[in-house]
């Protein structure tokens, strides 16, 4: 045991009326004084909803936790927190991503908890839990809840990215509805998150190789029973942890972010990976910016050929090797020293690590493919930057001059985009405004605009798309995202008009709006807002207090912590 002395104490250790108050109250679950006094009691934050389907079997994997922590002599505790799934809450998870942090840290921190396994799955569920956590920076672990299993329509592989395959398929009248329906059970044939390297997945192989999780974490499928086992291990090593006082920051340096941004490169990670990971350096305060992305994953190639950037599956990448063979593909390029919530250095995680199918993990020497990461633009149109994701777009359009054709927002973009009179062809680049983090307000996943239909109907696939907003991991095209400063916060992109000519150089890392800064700043005079200025609640805080994409889109007034002690102690 260690030394020092456990925080619970502070609760159950005390004498009097409040010791009385705080043991007594757990009795009446049945829970005898010897199981919670004096033993590292470890908080199981449960994302478990059935309201977050790729959540749905947390109840279960937190068992398998339990079990773990009281092998090794702890106490679990599992307690529900906000649960943000993607596909049913409107108008997008994003918009509460920073609420359900702030649950996060207020519950861990006015609770008798020594450490905390978080349950992370679909999408938000796992940047929201480690911001939450890092404010708070007592031990961590993460469990994440692994994929779905792939996808089987006639015949074929399918997961998300499918859905605007299948969507433009049925817009251009190639598929019909009752297709789309069988494809749908099709689909989502198993418990787990999407099964693409899309958002979800992103994030768990950002755990992984931040170091919050125990190796294998990121890709074992949802399905498998070496999920539970793994979540039982966490279970035993949460209580070390706590015995070692390992915390959020010992693990959590600047190097392990920029082990984090390397293996996103060689995985085609989503984009969305960038607004995170910034958030979440925000909150331990580590020192990151938008252009570390690019200098970090400097000739890091993609080495993972997954969905949406390449062929491959969740399921296929952990019967390859998972993340520990991508690592030690890319050991040259990492960090081996940064300490893990093994405790041990991240290299040792991978040092045993193989691979068994190099057609889904490549080798550096020959990488599936040379255009990796995410590259940052900048340019009169995005002064602060704004991204794209080089593997998932065409390369025909890298380089690429077009006249603009504008959406003020997006209620004018879905009642004009199949316009047949809509001025538009292959050449165009469509610009869509008021979708960033105020505007919308939420920065929705609506940058992979769908094509007009009487393009799709030519049989054009491909356009270069701009927007304030994000795309889903699971999406794929050449688009521009995240521009900052967006429209609703006086950003160049807010004065784009029809006709204007736009150039997207990825070579150059430039986005240019072919205007002189004299003529921006005379339309700026004249610009009228075109989003909805909210006026009560969680979206007018949310509103008013959002930082740019560029930032990680947090509450200014969270950004760092504020530790682990509870203000007023008192009862
Ligand atoms: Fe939950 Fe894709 S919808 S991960």
């Amino acid at each position: 045991m260690s030394e020092k002395k456990l925080r619970s104490s502070e609760w159950f250790g005390r004498t009097g009326k409040d010791g009385f108050i705080y043991r007594s109250w757990m009795k009446n679950q049945g829970i005898p004084a010897h199981e919670f006094k004096g033993k590292p009691v470890i908080g199981i934050c449960n994302t478990w909803s059935e309201l977050t389907p790729c959540n749905a079997h947390f109840r279960e994997l937190a068992e398998s936790v339990k079990h773990g922590i009281y092998e090794a002599g702890g106490f679990p505790v599992e307690f529900p927190v906000m649960s943000l799934g993607e596909t049913l809450i409107k108008p997008t998870a994003m918009l509460y991503r920073n609420l359900a942090s702030m649950d996060v840290e207020e519950s861990i921190r006015a609770n008798p908890l020594d450490g905390v396994v978080l349950l992370c799955g679909c999408d938000k569920t796992t940047p929201s839990l480690i911001m939450g956590a890092c404010s708070v920076n007592i031990p961590t672990i993460v469990v994440s809840g692994g994929a779905m299993l792939t996808g089987k329509y006639e015949g074929r592989d399918i997961s998300t990215s499918d859905v605007w395959r299948f969507s433009e398929a049925q817009r251009s009248g190639r598929m019909t509805e009752e297709e789309m329906n069988v494809a749908e059970a099709c689909m989502s044939r198993s418990r787990g998150h999407c099964a693409v390297m899309g958002t979800a997945s992103t994030m768990a192989v950002m755990t992984e190789a931040l170091g919050l999780s125990l190796p294998e974490n990121a890709a074992i499928p949802a399905a498998d029973s070496r999920r539970k086992l793994l979540a039982h291990l966490s279970g035993m090593r949460i209580v070390d942890m706590v015995k070692e006082d390992l915390k959020l920051s010992d693990v959590l340096t600047r190097e392990a972010f920029e082990n984090a941004i390397i293996a996103n490169a060689a995985i085609g990670g989503s984009t969305n990976f960038i607004i995170h990971l910034l958030a979440i350096a925000g909150r331990i305060g580590v020192e990151l910016t938008i252009d570390d992305f690019d200098t970090a994953a400097k000739g890091v190639p993609l080495l993972v050929n997954l969905q949406p950037s390449g062929k491959y599956f969740m399921e296929d990448l952990y019967y390859a090797g998972g993340i520990p063979a991508v690592m030690k593909e890319l050991d040259s390029l990492l960090h081996r020293e940064t300490i893990t919530v093994s405790g041990k250095p991240i290299a040792e995680n991978y040092r045993n690590a193989a691979c068994y199918n190099r057609d889904v993990i490549a080798t550096i020497a020959e990488p599936f493919n040379q255009l990796a990461g995410i590259t940052v633009l900048k340019g009169n149109l995005c002064p602060n930057g704004a991204v794209m994701k080089p593997s998932a777009a065409n390369t025909a359009l890298m380089q690429h001059t077009g006249k603009a054709v504008v959406f003020e927002n997006i209620e004018d973009y879905k009642a004009r985009i199949d316009d047949p009179l809509l001025d538009v062809d292959e050449n165009s680049v469509l610009v869509l405004k008021n979708v960033g983090p105020q505007g919308y307000p939420g920065m929705p996943e609506v940058g992979n605009m769908s094509l007009p239909k009487k393009l799709l109907e030519k049989g054009v696939t491909d356009m270069v798309r701009i927007s304030d907003g994000r795309m889903s991991g699971t999406g794929f095209g050449t688009v521009v995202l995240h521009v900052s400063p967006e429209a609703a916060a006086g950003g160049t992109i807010a004065i784009v008009q029809d006709g204007d000519l736009i150039t997207l150089d990825v070579a150059s890392k430039t986005l240019h709006l072919a205007l002189s800064g004299e003529d921006i700043e005379k339309r700026k005079q004249n610009m009228l807002p075109s989003y909805p200025q909210v006026q009560r609640g969680y979206t007018w805080l949310y509103q008013q207090n959002v930082e740019q994409a560029h930032l990680g889109a947090d509450f200014g007034f969270l950004k760092g912590g504020s530790g682990s002690e509870v203000l007023r102690d008192s009862h």
